[in-house]
């Protein structure tokens, strides 16, 4: 069955990013000039997918708003003849349909994608954190759907990180079985390095059967006093099987201060409009 719709949790308050998100969604903090969601978006549309479900809270509107048409702007661009602009604003707005729900309270990932059951149904669909951005040949969401559209089972992305870092992640227990191919024997949630069964990292790109919905509903508070998507994979490993993908690409976890930074001097250098004055400038700061 063709995966067509993808979950998108955007209800998170960002306070790590206060005061810039005290009244602008941190999804729409731009890298460089687009919003973060639209690159999440951009990613999911190239991988085919066809329906986008964010999972919103209080104050977030706004995101939806980005994927709507802008009637009264295009008329003010349409005046100064900007037509560059308005085609772009409509290709955002024809990109793909959006959907939304509310989640509210914040009880945690793995009770955001629960709030997606009904507009998911009971097929398979891909849960998207707006937190990771992924540069990639083959859009992360895709190489994962590959491993799906052959194994027709849960998958998620992988990747190794430093010992230190383990434990700001969910992490797995796995066998590579194939190069960047893993069964995954069980998964952790953000554990103190000593307990971490690796340095495989969970990213935030899965595809789930939609049997994850009921053990969800199932599942306790965990790390932290939340319901955990991690602690809901655990479970689904025991019951079926899940596959990890060590996927190919650059990960920049844009809901760190310096992650931001990285990913918007990275995705600045890759702007043909950009890039040598950036270049030129780095080296001088450096100098
Ligand atoms: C979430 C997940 C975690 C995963 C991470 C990836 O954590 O709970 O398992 O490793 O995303 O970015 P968060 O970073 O939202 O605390």
């Amino acid at each position: 069955m063709k995966l067509r719709k993808a979950v998108i949790p955007v209800a998170g308050l960002g306070t790590r990013f206060l005061p810039a998100t005290k009244t602008v969604p941190k999804e729409l903090l731009p890298i460089v000039d687009i919003p973060s969601i639209q690159y999440v978006v951009q990613e999911a549309v190239d991988a085919g997918i066809q329906e986008i479900i964010f999972v919103t809270g209080r104050g977030k509107d706004s995101i939806e708003d980005h994927f709507d048409e802008a009637p009264e702007l295009e008329q003010v661009l349409a005046e100064r003849g900007q037509t560059e602009n308005i085609e772009m604003l409509r290709r955002i707005a024809e990109m793909t349909e959006v959907v939304s729900v509310r989640q509210k309270k914040p009880l945690g990932l793995g009770h955001a994608v629960l709030c997606a059951r009904d507009l998911v149904g009971d097929e398979p669909f891909a849960v998207m954190l707006a937190d990771d951005l992924i540069d990639s040949d083959t859009p992360c969401i895709r190489q994962l759907l590959d491993i799906f559209e052959d194994k027709k089972e849960s998958v998620i992305a992988l990747m190794e990180v430093l010992p230190e870092e383990v434990q700001q992640y969910g992490v797995i227990k796995g066998k590579e079985i194939e190069k960047r191919l893993y069964q995954i024997q069980a998964t952790v949630e953000k554990p103190p390095a000593k307990e971490a069964p690796s340095r495989m990292a969970i990213i935030g790109r899965y595809i789930l059967r939609p049997e994850i919905f009921s053990i969800l509903q199932k599942q306790p508070p965990g790390r932290g006093g939340e319901i955990q998507l991690t602690d809901g994979l655990a479970q689904l490993v025991r019951e079926r099987q899940v596959f990890g993908c060590q996927f190919l690409g650059d990960r920049y976890d844009i809901g760190d201060k310096f992650g931001f930074v990285r990913a918007t001097v990275a995705y600045a250098l890759k702007r043909p409009d950009l890039k040598t004055k950036v270049k030129d400038y780095l080296k001088s700061v450096v100098h």
